[in-house]
């Protein structure tokens, strides 16, 4: 059958809007159409595509869903090899680098041309390598041994900030061969939100963004890729056909006008003391980056400079590494301590003498699991070097072997549940100890807090302290009993005791302000959505995403309680283990007996008829609210943010996406310059809610 041209010319223009769109929103951070009309574009391709299979291209938006699991990845050789960095550890050796690349240029007769520099970030993420032909993307790879890596295209292409086609000017030729380079990441938020997801649905976590970010762009399913939010900056322009390059500074120029992320705050210097206070720059930025960065990498702009300046090894002499302080420290550990989570896994976790790590004081890390503990050899009593990474909790590294005195002691978990007493299980093949008891008084106390949290009931005023008090006290045996708590139970309820300046220990009690707050919580959280509810009940590999789901699929739980685990695994998205793990859930009457409670105290059990359909175009955006807005109140404007999906939050922060900026502002404005936030006036919000 011929296509018809008609046909084919509206698939190109779909495309063409849909990069457009994929560039604004991935790249450029600007996004111009919400999700949904996004989303409506994208069927109507999808269904062409199917309609006209011979339309199909690896080009196409809809190729970024993720293909077909791989055997194996196979080897590709780079066409120029992937190099590391010389690393500079100080400013003075970043001066001593500086001199030695001014001599061997004056040696060489080109210093008379004076050498300029690019200062940029040193991503810690994994180091790819991208193949444009023709103006297409054929190939991506790891850097592997630097001449040989590995083919991970089909991860890749679910990357929406890496374009499948170059944005050309009309006319523009793309050129024969192109390669870019840059390095993958997994941003921090995204990281932290993908571990805690993961914790809560009892399941093993990434110790760090990086790790997290290769593991996923070297797996075999590029399904699970697509769903993690990886994006890239891009550093480099490698090999090219039929592309002319005098500069580093003009590369990442013409890769920012050909639709590739390069990251905005990269600047070219032309004098040293500059750079140098470039650097400096950067890692006092650091904290505040949505990604992770180990260092600033300093280039030499001019190519013709590289070509003279050549290589030594691995290490070209025309860069380096300027290294930052690392966020490692050594401290003691005095002991292993052991969380019994709500799921009953035994989670080790490390006391230590407080010691400072890149600014902030830590006393505790997590210790991951008994078989970490054991390859690591860490020991009670051991010297540990402890690591922070961005805002991720910290980690022990390991042991400093050198510092044992021979009276450290071996870590083995106990047998017997420090919460309940029962005697632990591991299961075959899983590397997690659990305590078998549903009763056990930990992982209750663990399933009510995860209840009340922000992610699942978001009940404020019902914090983890609270919890545990009114369980000790008995006031709450479960999560239903917080809807039968009364309200002169708790008003002046002892909470904790605290030393006044006559050195006498007082209680603290819970005052009648705290109890209404709480109260008033507990009355909102009624109106949560069935997902939500469905989430915070808890059940094992149930995060919130396969909660979403699991209630879009099955819309009232009634239906998910009755369903066999072969209906529920035809969920898409939902695997066998997920299905077993729910029946088990509601296989237990004390659970049944739970929900039936929740039922009666009047939550959400049930999707909302029109829930499915608003359309939520700041889901996931974050505002605050500053200054006095003209044609309403805060409240009101707090209100429509949320009606729409978002949050309003009340400081600036590296979540913040959005400042709304009303007459005389405050201090919040100055904070959200510094941070590069996006700034609204109050015309621009409200073009903004009312579209
Ligand atoms: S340039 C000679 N630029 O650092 C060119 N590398 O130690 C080498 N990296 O394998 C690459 N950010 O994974 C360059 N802005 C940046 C970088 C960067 C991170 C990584 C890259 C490379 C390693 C070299």
């Amino acid at each position: 059958m011929v296509t018809p041209p008609e046909i084919s010319k509206q698939v190109e223009e779909l495309r063409r809007e849909l990069d457009r769109h994929n560039h604004l929103y991935y790249v450029l951070d600007q996004p111009e159409i919400s999700d949904a009309d996004y989303d409506r574009l994208f069927t109507e391709l999808k269904q062409l595509e199917q309609r006209y299979p011979e339309l199909q291209s690896p080009d196409s938006p809809t190729q970024r869903v993720g293909a077909e699991p791989l055997e194996s990845f196979t080897q590709v050789r780079h066409p120029l090899p992937m190099l590391s960095l010389a690393n500079a550890r100080n400013e003075q050796e970043l001066e001593d680098w500086h001199n030695r690349v001014d001599k061997l240029l004056v040696e060489t007769g080109l210093k008379s041309e004076s050498a300029a520099f690019v200062v940029e970030p040193k991503i810690d993420g994994l180091a790819i390598s991208l193949i444009y032909e023709n103006g297409s993307l054929v190939r991506g790879s790891t850097r592997g041994n630097g001449e040989i890596g590995e083919d991970v295209t089909a991860n890749l292409r679910t990357i929406h900030a890496i374009p499948l086609i170059l944005r050309l000017e009309r006319d523009e030729q793309p050129p024969a061969v192109l390669e870019v380079r840059g390095e993958v990441y997994l941003p921090l938020a995204a990281f932290q939100r993908y571990n805690e997801e993961r914790a809560a649905a009892g399941e093993s976590t990434f110790a760090n963004p990086r790790n997290a970010a290769a593991g996923s762009v070297r797996q075999l399913d590029p399904r699970i890729a697509a769903r993690r939010p990886l994006s890239i900056w891009c550093y480099q322009v490698g090999y090219t056909e039929g592309l002319e390059l005098k500069s580093h500074s003009q590369a990442l120029d013409w890769l920012t006008a050909h639709g590739f992320k390069v990251n905005p705050l990269i600047e070219r210097y032309e004098d040293f003391t500059a750079v140098i206070d470039a650097c400096r720059a950067w890692e006092e930025r650091r904290a505040e980056l949505d990604y992770d960065i180990d260092g600033a990498v300093v280039k030499v702009d001019s190519y013709s400079m590289h070509d003279t300046l050549g290589v030594v090894g691995r290490d070209p002499r025309w860069a380096v590494a300027y290294k930052f302080a690392p966020s490692t420290a050594v401290t003691h550990l005095l002991k292993i301590g052991i969380n019994v989570g709500r799921t009953g896994a035994l989670n080790p976790y490390a006391v230590m003498e407080p010691v400072e790590v890149g600014g902030v004081t830590v006393s505790q890390a997590t210790l991951h699991n008994e078989d970490d503990i054991r390859r690591k050899d860490i020991r009670e009593g051991d010297w540990v070097v402890i690591q922070r990474a961005g805002d991720v909790i910290p980690q022990v590294v390991g042991p400093v072997i050198q510092k044992r005195s021979g009276s450290e002691r071996e870590f083995r978990l106990p047998d017997i549940c420090p919460s309940c007493g029962s005697h632990t299980v591991r299961p075959e093949g899983e590397v997690v100890v659990r305590c078998p008891n549903r009763s056990c008084p930990s992982q209750i106390v663990e399933s009510i807090k995860h209840f009340v949290s922000k992610g699942a009931m978001d009940i404020e005023g019902v914090g983890e302290r609270l919890v545990e008090r009114l369980f000790s006290l008995g006031q709450i045996k479960n999560m239903a009993d917080l809807y039968s708590l009364q309200k002169e139970e708790l008003v002046g309820l002892e909470l904790s005791l605290s030393i006044n300046k006559k050195g006498k220990s007082v209680p603290n009690r819970l005052q009648e302000k705290s109890v209404n707050k709480m109260f008033a919580a507990l009355a909102d959280s009624k109106a949560r959505p069935f997902h939500r509810v469905l989430f915070a009940l808890g059940i094992r590999h149930v995060g919130s995403i396969n909660a979403r789901l699991l209630a879009v699929h099955f819309r009232i739980i009634d239906n998910l309680m009755s369903a066999a685990a072969e209906e529920i695994s035809e969920v898409e998205g939902i695997g066998p283990v997920i299905a077993e793990a729910v029946r088990d859930y509601f296989a237990e009457a004390h659970n049944l007996e739970t929900i039936e409670r929740l039922r009666q105290a009047g939550l959400q059990l049930e999707m909302a008829a029109d829930e499915e359909e608003t359309p939520k175009p700041l889901a996931g955006k974050t505002f605050v609210l500053t200054g006095t807005m003209t044609s309403m109140g805060r409240s009101e404007a707090k209100e429509k943010i949320e009606a729409l999906g978002g949050k309003v939050s009340g400081s600036v922060g590296k979540g913040t996406d959005f400042l709304v900026a009303g007459e005389n502002p405050g201090s919040k404005l100055r904070k959200a310059e510094e941070l590069k936030k996006k700034i609204l006036s109050e015309d621009d919000f409200l073009g903004m809610v009312s579209k």
